[in-house]
């Protein structure tokens, strides 16, 4: 047996014992698929991990860059409390009003709201909401760093950033993508990560690199 189909094996059994989609979930992710959004939303693997990260932290305010069908934000405040409030930026109206719905459907509705527009035009009408407690970056690569650097602005000391696909497929270390602009991004954001002396970080490899960092 493959070194991989070792791991598929290992991933699987996982998955069904931890991380495994409810049908609200899989109903959410199957209509996605349906509507035509595109399938790069996070698994529930990193879903799990954000809910642990937020039920450690006793987040109350999450901040989500990404929003696309709600899939992550669905996962995320699941784990807040019932006062809890996740606000999730998306460019695409589309992708916004999907997710709308799907929350409402799951009675979500409540503590998840939605804003739309590029992020760097909604980020700095958020200042009157901030601090957040978590950070959750999954949107375009080469904008990770001012994201970072807007997460750190509106952070506490122990806010929780974390950022999705560090590892970009394995293309942030392949010499032939270098010079790509969703390279040099996600380059930029680890480099900055691991030397700002604001924060604590680290990358945790799998399953496509999730960079998690806490604001000192
Ligand atoms: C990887 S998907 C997010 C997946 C989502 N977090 C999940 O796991 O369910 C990235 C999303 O970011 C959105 N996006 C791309 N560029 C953006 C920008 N400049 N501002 C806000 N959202 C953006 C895309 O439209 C897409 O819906």
């Amino acid at each position: 047996m493959s070194q991989l189909r070792e791991l598929d094996t290992y991933q699987r059994y996982l998955r069904q014992l931890f991380h495994a989609d409810d049908e609200e979930l899989q109903r959410l992710q199957a209509e996605a698929e349906a509507a035509g959004l595109p399938p790069i939303s996070i698994g529930p693997e990193q879903g799990k991990f954000l809910q642990v990260l937020i039920v450690l932290t006793r987040a109350r305010k999450v901040l989500e860059i990404g929003t696309l069908g709600g899939y992550s934000g669905a996962w995320m405040a699941r784990a807040l409390p019932p006062d809890g409030r996740l606000i999730s930026l998306e460019l695409e109206e589309p992708h916004a009003a999907f997710a709308r719905r799907q929350w409402a459907q799951m009675g979500l509705e409540g503590k998840c709201q939605v804003r739309i527009g590029p992020a760097l035009e909604t980020l700095p009408h958020l200042a009157d909401e901030a601090p957040f407690d978590l950070v959750f970056i999954d949107a375009d690569k080469e904008n990770y760093p001012a994201y970072l650097e807007w997460a750190i602005t509106y952070s506490r000391p122990g806010t929780v950033i974390v950022g999705d696909n560090v590892a970009l497929g394995g293309r942030l270390v392949d010499p032939e993508s270098r010079e790509e602009a969703w390279v040099q991004g996600m380059r930029r954001f680890v480099e900055r990560l691991s030397q700002d002396p604001r924060l604590i970080s680290t990358v945790v490899p799998y399953p496509d690199g999730l960079a998690l960092a806490v604001v000192r």
